[in-house]
């Protein structure tokens, strides 16, 4: 099992999109996968199409992290044809914002003690809320690899720095397994020279860890969405282009070996 934190300290800037379309590329693979979505919005419960009802949320999981609550919160995706075991989602909710406030070590350990329990999932995909707040912090404490997500704009290359610094500040504490996968920029548009300005800049600054290529900005992202269905199902050039460019990253993703035994 591989668990990747999707974060980044800036809101809006893709991280649902980048959980969602690493889904997408799994479940097109055959990898079996668990979605978390520790997003107090829950847009990652949403745009995975859970249909199933579910007595309990992540934020039941993470105050009890045992097996029973575990298979209560847990609900297959749509996109799956609502087979178990394929593309599943730890559902998330509102109340997952009181564990946003979690500093005790054993809850910031919560949800890694929870994945321990289903070791039978080959990859885990963590869509952080947007802050560096306790639910992140708890993401990142169960990841073996944090995936930051960056716009190529001015305000977004601070973000990813800051984010880089609180992941390896964390490595340091916390989280000792924990290695930065790289930084994605999203929403790339080739053709504008700011964009091509600063993808330059961040690779100046990062160098390998901003990961290629880009995710282009393309309006298959928000139709795909919109209708609930995987970018890899999406028809046209454009989500072609942005299945490929998943695709890529889920083999880095999987290339990425376990730092840690479960
Ligand atoms: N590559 C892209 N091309 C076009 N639209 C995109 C792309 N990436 C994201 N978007 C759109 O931008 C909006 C924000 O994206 P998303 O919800 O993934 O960001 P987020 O970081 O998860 O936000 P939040 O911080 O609120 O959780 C969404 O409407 C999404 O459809
Ligand atoms: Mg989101």
């Amino acid at each position: 099992m591989v668990v990747v934190g999707v974060s980044s300290l800036k809101g809006g800037v893709g991280k649902t999109t980048v959980t969602l379309g690493l889904a997408s590329a799994a479940l097109a693979r055959g990898v079996p996968t668990l979605v978390v979505d520790l997003d107090p919005q829950a847009d990652a419960t949403t745009g995975l199409d859970v249909a199933a009802r579910r007595e309990s949320t992540v934020a039941d999981v993470l105050a009890n992290p045992r097996r029973g609550e575990i298979a209560k919160a847990v609900a297959p995706s749509g996109w799956a044809g609502d087979q178990p075991g394929v593309l599943d989602v730890m559902l998330g909710s509102e109340q997952t914002l009181d564990h946003d406030y979690a500093t005790r070590p054993r809850a910031m350990r919560a949800l890694a003690t929870a994945l321990s329990k289903v070791p039978w999932y080959d990859l885990v995909l963590l869509d952080c809320p947007p802050s560096l707040g306790g639910l992140t912090r708890t993401g990142l404490v169960a990841s073996d690899r944090a995936l930051v997500v960056s716009e190529p704009a001015i305000f977004s290359v601070a973000a990813a720095d800051r984010a880089l610094r609180a992941v390896e500040s964390l490595r340091r504490s916390e989280a000792p397994h924990l290695q930065p996968l790289g930084i994605l920029v999203n929403r790339y548009r080739e053709r504008s020279p700011e964009h091509r300005y600063r993808l330059e800049e961040m690779t100046g600054l990062f160098g390998p860890l901003v990961l290629r290529p880009p995710l282009p900005d393309r309006s298959a992202v928000q139709q795909s969405q919109g209708a609930t269905t995987p970018v890899h199902r999406w028809p046209g050039h454009g989500g072609a282009e942005l299945a490929a460019a998943f695709d890529t990253h889920l083999d880095r993703v999987l290339r990425a070996a376990p730092s840690r035994a479960r």
